[in-house]
């Protein structure tokens, strides 16, 4: 998308939250993952929550593409994709399969963590498509820069981030395309935490490792 008023970064317009159309036909197309990481840092949060954005983190050009929700309370307070509990189980299953995640880029579908301040807790709320939505050019901007072999959606919303429209999971589930991108659509990791049954979640845990275990051969 050309730039139609080079130079002005979404802070200094501080613009509210509108519809990316009229955000971004004003924002030139960031050449640079830094370029681009500038832009988000410097714009103001889409959703109700956290002031600053949490942004991705990898190496450009790697193989593969990580998509999460959206930061969480850990993540937040790190400034960093998936550090927190459901982080350190993709961390765990990505090490099974035979994924080193310093090799991989890991962000987000959403880049600021929307939360409900609850007395002191920070309770996670689930984005809106239509949030979404709203962030979606800087997911589709970070992922021609990362260009990665294959993009990976970690759970529904990421899903229907790269897809651009609600997915459900479980019948998605395996290869995808997202608009020509080689894609593969797969469980969010805070899912399998959330399984109460212990025998219920290794079956899934093993089930999400499988799914890693085809991501790597695919982006190979
Ligand atoms: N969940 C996500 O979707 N992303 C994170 O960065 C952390 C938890």
């Amino acid at each position: 998308m050309p730039g139609l008023d080079p130079g002005i970064s979404l802070r200094r317009r501080n613009l509210p939250a509108a519809p990316p159309f009229f955000i971004f036909m004003e924002t030139p197309e960031p050449k640079t993952l830094k370029a681009l990481n500038k832009l988000i840092a410097a714009a103001e949060p889409l959703v109700p929550g956290a002031d600053h954005a949490v942004l991705g983190e990898g190496p450009a050009g790697a193989a593969i593409a990580f998509v999460g929700e959206q930061p969480g309370d850990q993540e937040d307070r790190e400034g960093r994709p998936f550090v927190g509990p459901a982080g350190r189980l993709l961390n765990q299953a990505m090490e099974e399969a035979g994924i080193d995640r310093k090799s991989v880029y890991v962000t987000n579908a959403v880049k600021h963590f929307k939360f409900e301040q609850r007395g002191k807790k920070r309770i996670h709320q689930k984005p809106t498509m239509g949030e979404v939505k709203r962030y979606r050019w800087w997911l589709m901007q970070e992922l021609d820069l990362v260009h990665p072999r294959l993009v990976v959606a970690l759970g529904g919303t990421a899903a229907a981030a790269l897809v651009g429209k609600a997915v459900a999971v479980t019948k998605a589930r395996g290869q995808a395309s997202f608009e020509n991108r080689p894609g593969y659509i797969t469980v969010h990791p805070s899912y399998l935490l959330r399984i109460p049954d212990e025998a219920d979640k290794q079956a899934a845990y093993q089930e999400f490792v499988a799914d890693l275990k085809k991501i790597r051969a695919l982006a190979a």
